[in-house]
């Protein structure tokens, strides 16, 4: 007789079910495990961390400061992130691809956030993340109602760095609490499948999560989030000037330096291409 079963049961653990989609993110969170996401910008590195059993790739507009040279994620363009968008989301077997709409995509109507987001979606993304609270809640709600799944974004939002004054920590006081809790909770409403909570003391993110069905994603918010995001740069220790709440889990800044360094002798005393590299 043939199965009728089309997925994993739900006694398999998160972390080992052969592909992650959308429901996963509740049912973890149901159950406590703890889910893992980090930015990638390109095929190389998304295989190497979906191979690694990273859950979610978020490409993510910080691909402008990180590996575009750029002041910050404000010139980001739609094209950029849908070219790589494409390249992650062919390298991917198991994560999740979640695609950042960037500034000027989408703020202004919902109409205009479902073109960029269905940009991004036949670029191979499987979901689409963008910042604001109570103010894009009706572009979630076209979304997410055409069957697009949407991650939403509080705290400190990047793309607001000139209206927010820089990367402040959000939610220090009772008013700025009760902003994200209304953001939180309109995000959830309008159909959001998770929220990025970034740089916010770590009790108000746990408020947060507490109060909310859906994951919360923390980024400088502590540990109480259901899930963490870092830029993988910083992860592995290749950004110059990480971010305080950033903890590098590698050296690959002096590890590639020393590699391109011993290249560099090994070509100039003549020691590489040897025979054994030669043809
Ligand atoms: O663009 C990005 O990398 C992000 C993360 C910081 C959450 O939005």
């Amino acid at each position: 007789m043939t199965s009728t079963r089309t997925g994993p049961t739900p006694d398999v653990p998160i972390s080992d079910v052969p592909r992650l989609r959308v429901h996963h993110l509740g049912r973890a969170k149901k159950r406590g495990e703890r889910l893992t996401m980090l930015t990638a910008y390109d095929a190389i590195v998304a295989g190497v961390f979906d191979d690694a059993g990273i859950d979610i790739l978020l490409v993510g507009d910080s691909m402008g400061t990180t590996v575009l040279g750029m002041p910050s994620t404000l010139t980001v363009a739609l094209e950029d992130i849908e070219r790589a968008t494409r390249a992650v989301a062919t390298a991917v077997r198991r994560a999740m691809v979640v695609a950042d709409l960037p500034f000027g995509t989408y703020e202004d109507s919902p109409t205009h956030a479902f073109d960029s987001a269905t940009r991004l979606m036949r670029a191979g993304a499987h979901a689409v993340k963008f910042e604001g609270g109570q103010r894009v809640a009706s572009q979630v709600q076209l979304i997410a109602s055409a069957g697009i799944p949407v991650i939403g974004h509080i705290g400190f939002t990047p793309q607001s760095e000139h209206g927010l004054g820089g990367p402040r920590i959000q939610g220090r006081d009772a008013a700025s609490l009760d902003t994200l809790t209304a953001d939180a909770v309109a995000l959830q409403e309008a159909g959001a499948s998770a929220i990025v909570l970034e740089l916010m003391p770590a009790d108000a993110a746990a408020t947060l999560t507490d109060m909310l069905q859906i994951p919360t994603i923390g980024i400088g918010a502590g540990p109480h989030c259901d899930a963490q995001v870092l830029v993988w740069t910083d992860m592995v220790g290749l950004t110059p000037r990480p971010p305080r709440f950033a903890r590098a889990f590698g050296q690959a800044r002096r590890d590639l330096q020393a590699a391109a360094g011993a290249y560099a002798e090994a070509v100039r005393n003549g020691a590489y291409p040897d025979p054994e590299h030669s043809y």
